[in-house]
């Protein structure tokens, strides 16, 4: 696996250049991205193409070696565009355009906007298509914006729904028109509302326009991406996704990218204040997800950004753990990524993020505590053998000799026996987690219980599978669900559809354990409910109905008891009456309706359908999956809180984010590759099976 870096040449006086290649390229970094928001200085002027700086910076990439991915720059369009095309620039409720002088100020559906990006991206893959050590191409950067308001959008937005609905007639039963006569007669009447948060208005119709917004942005998308196939030959075309984002669906991308890929800013100091010091960490589950996620859509994912040092943008500049840089690079290798680059290489010293840090401080030469745990990661990879190893000459970027004049690789460098892409195999067992990121809008738009966060919801089930040594395989809407999986939890799925509840019950008929969650079921996918029981679909796998539901204030606790053991829950609490054929794995202890059933077990076929009623605390949330995975026979391992362990190729990397010392749980005589039995505070310890 390759470890690179993000690198801004236009940041920084011509003369530097060359010593910046040459310290990224002694530090063992192996590729180099550039061009992301230099469209100006790509294009001064309307079809004036200014390249020789960018063909100097990849001739001294190549010179060292390193592998070049080329970023459209359409995140930063420059100030000409904005001029000429004031519709370029989004249009907020007010109907005030947005100013130039940032980035993401353009609106995806205006037709200038895509004409000038048809001409940079043009001219971009013309030019550098073929130049060998440009190995990929990343298009624009965390696609995201509010809901324009330009005549274009409403215009593309009516395009979107005539396609979908054809007639009106459908729009408005769809959207439930009936509920305070809101029906249109034209789709001409129809607009895009400014955000997708429910005041009194129509919430069929905010999700619509959250599916079009993520339609729009992948438009764009492939708009560049149908440009550059034409030049790239079999470079990857990706772009960099935040996670749980809202404004872009990564399915809606499947037709234009080739690798997907993500940003990861774990430690922002954001969420609430922790009894230890585990927030300088982040959750390992929370990063793990979206790993999962990426992972699901080709096969082929990256991580583009991760978080080097402290972030400028949260307010609370949290100093990271030591070790956490480490952790989290061990933590995408472990998942299969292809490769790994950060943000960034140089900490500015201009601009919004001057306070970010980067691999090297503002001096540009000396290592930040990040960039030396990049180093150490590079190094422990290449004694692996997965990584490529250094620049003949470099020697550890750690000294500080070396951090102030460090030693220039050899232009001829011998080629690296370079492993980038060491298969994925998870022979540990799998366990299923159907994300499907259509539900991410409703519950935004129509939340009911205003402490559910279906992100948090997931990452639970999520963290409840890596306690036990399970892998998680991400399940998409409309992707098989293979019959090897032992175990499938399919969390907070509320809008469903036929397929998938046939699909759910195939499963369990043919020997699986489904495990549904609390608010699964309820709607179809105009977000509608059923004229039927509450859950109608899923009625008849659950073995169970739904008699009633609490959710309770924020400062309230009740308690749920499952063999013997009480656990907390606050969100959202199911009251089931069971079939007396169903099991009853748990009921509530106090409230009013102390005894009431909350959560059971049916007998589906060969199969089982599990249901859990409660947004509980994890300790519930574990104990749950734990007695699911015992009763199947899954063979577990229960890990310490916040520790993973996973398998990537004919390794074992156990990943401790705790502030605290713990025992590998490796057999006795174990030979470590990295690290040792025990595995400090923020730890990596690395060993192959026997
Ligand atoms: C990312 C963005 C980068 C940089 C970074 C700062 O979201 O893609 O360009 O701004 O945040 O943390």
């Amino acid at each position: 696996m390759k470890i690179g870096t993000y690198y801004y040449p236009e940041q920084w006086p011509r003369e530097q250049w060359q010593r910046d290649f040459d310290n990224i390229a002694a530090m063992g970094l192996r590729i180099v991205h550039m061009a992301e928001f230099a469209w100006f200085t790509m294009e001064p002027k309307p079809g004036e193409f200014h390249f020789d700086w960018l063909d100097e910076c990849v001739e001294l990439a190549k010179q060292r070696s390193l592998d070049v991915i080329l970023c459209t720059p359409t995140a930063a369009p420059p100030i000409w565009l904005s001029q000429e095309h004031p519709d370029t620039l989004p249009m907020d409720r007010n109907g005030q355009r947005e100013r130039f002088g940032g980035r993401r100020h353009y609106s995806p559906t205006s037709p200038a906007m895509h004409s000038a990006t048809t001409r940079i991206v043009t001219a971009m893959a013309k030019h550098f298509g073929n130049q060998q050590s440009v190995i990929g191409w990343q298009i624009d950067n965390e696609y995201s914006g509010y809901f324009d308001q330009s005549e274009h959008t409403h215009a593309a937005f009516r395009q979107w729904l005539k396609r979908k609905y054809e007639t009106i007639d459908v729009l408005n039963r769809a959207w439930g028109c009936q509920f305070w006569n809101t029906y249109y007669t034209s789709f001409d009447q129809v607009m895009m509302p400014p955000d997708r948060n429910l005041y009194y208005d129509n919430p069929h119709h905010k999700l619509d326009a959250s599916r079009f917004w993520s339609w729009a942005y992948a438009n764009f998308n492939k708009l560049q991406a149908d440009i550059l196939r034409e030049y790239v030959g079999e470079r990857f075309i990706t772009t960099n996704f935040m996670p749980f984002h809202l404004d872009a669906n990564p399915a809606d991308m499947l037709d234009a990218l080739s690798l997907f890929a993500w940003d990861s800013y774990p430690v922002s100091g954001a969420g609430k204040a922790h009894a230890d010091e585990t927030y300088r960490l982040a959750d390992p589950a929370a990063i793990s997800i979206i790993h999962d996620q990426m992972a699901s859509y080709t096969g082929r994912w990256a991580l583009l950004e991760v978080q080097p040092g402290q972030v400028n943008w949260s307010g609370v500049p949290v100093l990271l753990y030591p070790g956490a840089v480490r952790l989290w690079l061990w933590t995408a290798y472990a998942h299969g990524a292809e490769f790994i680059t950060t943000y960034r290489y140089r900490q500015p010293r201009f601009g919004t993020e001057l306070f970010h840090h980067g691999l090297t401080t503002h001096d540009g030469v000396t290592l930040s505590a990040g960039g030396r745990e990049f180093v150490q990661v590079i190094d422990e990879m290449k004694m692996l053998g997965v990584t490529a190893p250094r620049g003949a000459t470099a020697a550890s970027a750690q000294t500080s000799a070396q951090r102030t004049a460090p030693t220039v690789p050899s232009a001829t460098t011998p080629a690296a026996v370079v492993k980038s892409r060491t298969k994925h195999v998870a022979s540990l067992p799998l366990v299923g987690l159907v994300f499907d990121f259509d539900q991410l809008w409703y519950f935004h738009t129509l939340p009911q219980a205003k402490r559910w966060s279906q992100p948090r919801w997931m990452v639970m089930w999520y963290a409840a599978a890596a306690r036990l040594g399970l892998e998680v395989k991400i399940i998409r809407p409309g992707t098989p669900i293979p019959r090897e999986l032992p175990i499938v939890i399919a969390p907070g799925v509320q809008m469903v559809d036929d397929t998938l509840v046939q699909q759910w019950d195939e499963y369990a008929h043919a020997g699986g354990n489904l495990l549904l969650t609390c608010r699964t079921g309820l709607m179809d996918r105009t977000g509608q409910a059923w004229e039927g029981p509450h859950a109608k679909p899923i009625v008849p796998l659950i073995g169970a109905t739904i008699e009633a539901y609490d959710g309770l204030p924020d400062d309230t606790w009740a308690e749920v008891e499952m063999d013997g053991v009480k656990h907390e829950w606050n969100v959202w609490g199911d009251l089931l009456y069971a079939e007396p054929t169903t099991k009853v794995l748990a009921k509530y202890s106090n409230q009013f309706y102390a005894g009431a059933v909350a959560a059971t077990r049916n007998r589906r076929g060969k199969g089982t359908v599990t249901y859990c009623g409660v947004y509980a605390e994890n300790t519930f949330v574990d104990a749950m999956l734990e007695k699911l995975a015992r009763d199947a026979s899954v063979p577990i391992n229960v890990l310490p809180p916040r520790v993973h362990l996973l398998k990537h190729g004919p390794h074992r990397i156990l990943l401790n984010y705790q502030d605290k010392p713990i025992t590998a749980p490796a057999p006795k005589g174990t030979k470590f590759l990295v690290g040792s039995a025990t595995v400090e505070p923020a730890g990596v310890a690395v060993w192959e099976d026997a």
